[in-house]
């Protein structure tokens, strides 16, 4: 493998040797000394045109973790400013020693065309592309699926008839995307739910059948797990819902509807999460939440992408 674009690229044994590796790197992260020399003498460049909180620290610790070292980019104060290139800006990085990009941009397809543009030569890990996909953020989900399921056996395991519920702004959103590629060659069944302005001009997304009310999706379907989307705002041109306080009513997570889950289902967000607007402070801090859990298996997951992307290679 030598690039992470899309969820759709990996084999079913590509996932679970990533999710596997996640593993065995979770437990050098629970150690005292959470580092290995994995990376020693690389150079892994953070490549952001857009904010990011998770995403970006965490790849940053993985790779710092393996010994590798690390270069932040953050569009805004760069040479992007004064109308560099995406192509300039990836050559002049690469030029100061970059083997690696982990690339977020608010354009879809980005990360692809510098994967593919002959340009450059170094991995590149796609870490948010527009509305596109988000594959880390997937896999980061999936592993934290797998460990609440699967306990301390989790490592070879599917999440073979597993039911997810995918809740709220999929029109926006890169994270649902990714999530339904990933789940369903993990062998889960995957549900949206959303409102119509919310689901996208095909609402069969992927192939993934929706229900137009969330009180229906939880009464007929009896998820396991509840993937809250982020309403996407910044994304918005034009209204997509009369009122937050109505969007809130018919679709946030509230404790009353936290109460009609089962007792086992888990409650996942990727964060950054609008409290009170798609998640409810008693859904996003009840112990079925796995928000932090996410966060914290993040790293292991972006450690495990970085080994098979580049531990192979010989050191330049
Ligand atoms: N989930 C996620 O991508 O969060 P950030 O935007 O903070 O990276």
């Amino acid at each position: 493998m030598k690039h992470l674009i899309s969820a759709a690229d990996l084999s079913l044994d590509e996932i679970l040797s990533i999710l596997d590796t996640a593993e065995e790197m979770s437990v050098v992260n629970d150690r005292d000394v959470k580092k290995l020399p994995t990376l020693r003498g690389k150079t892994v460049v953070n490549l952001f045109f857009e904010d990011s909180t998770r995403t970006r620290i965490s790849f940053e610790v993985a790779a710092k973790r393996l010994s590798a070292d690390v270069i932040n980019f953050s569009a805004k104060g760069s040479s992007v400013s004064k109308g560099e290139s995406l192509k300039d800006t990836a050559q002049t990085l690469e030029a100061m020693g970059a083997q690696a990009l982990i690339v977020r941009h608010h354009a879809s397809g980005a990360a692809h065309n510098l994967a593919n543009s002959g340009w450059i030569s170094s991995h590149i890990i796609n870490a948010g592309d527009g509305k596109h996909e988000h594959p880390t953020q997937a896999l980061l989900d999936a592993f934290t699926m797998r460990k609440r399921i699967h306990g301390s056996h989790s490592r070879g395991k599917s999440l073979d008839g597993l039911k997810v519920l995918i809740v709220g702004d999929v029109l926006h959103s890169r994270v649902a995307r990714s999530n339904l590629l990933l789940l369903r060659s993990l062998g889960a069944e995957v549900r949206l739910a959303a409102p119509a302005t919310l689901l996208p001009a095909n609402p069969n997304f992927l192939g993934a059948s929706y229900y137009l009310g969330l009180d229906d999706a939880i009464d007929e379907f009896h998820p396991d797990v509840v993937m809250m989307l982020r309403v996407q705002l910044e994304r918005m041109s034009a209204s997509f819902f009369p009122t937050a306080r109505e969007y809130s009513r018919g679709w946030g997570l509230s404790a009353e509807r936290l109460a009609r889950l089962s007792e086992n289902a888990i409650v996942m967000h990727p964060g950054p999460m609008n409290r009170g607007l798609e998640i409810s402070s008693e859904a996003a801090d009840s112990a079925q939440s796995t928000v932090l859990e996410q966060v914290a298996n993040g790293i292991s997951v972006r450690m495990s992408v970085l080994y098979h992307l580049m531990s192979g290679e010989t050191r330049e």
